[in-house]
């Protein structure tokens, strides 16, 4: 069996605690990565109210408000928590080798 795929998103060093960055990659949709005080968690960067980038919006202690119409998701989980967005992000494992932050696609 081969190992799963995974993305490099950034390295631990550029992406300060409380930060979001939206990482494009070839195996699908953006992803966002998010540093929750020193802990990495990544989803899908377009949010699923309107495609707005996530990025774009507040990170707000594990909550990504988004920029549109302030929708909010729990980046820990992708979890839906505050209207108007009702469907939750795919979130992505993350793992973190040798200073470098991935997500890993499929298990
Ligand atoms: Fe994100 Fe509407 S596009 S809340």
């Amino acid at each position: 069996m081969s190992a799963p795929k995974s993305v490099l998103l950034c390295r631990v060093a550029d992406l300060a605690p409380g930060s979001v960055r939206r990482v494009e990659h070839k195996d699908g949709p953006a992803i966002a990565v998010y540093n929750v005080d020193g802990a990495f968690y990544a989803t899908d960067d377009n949010c699923t109210h309107g495609l707005s980038s996530l990025a774009e919006g507040a990170l707000d202690g594990d909550m990504i408000e988004c920029a549109a119409h302030f929708g909010g998701f729990d980046v820990k989980t992708g979890k839906a928590v505050m209207a108007p967005c009702s469907i939750d992000l795919r979130s992505y494992r993350v793992e973190v080798r040798g200073g470098e932050v991935f997500a890993v696609l499929a298990d």
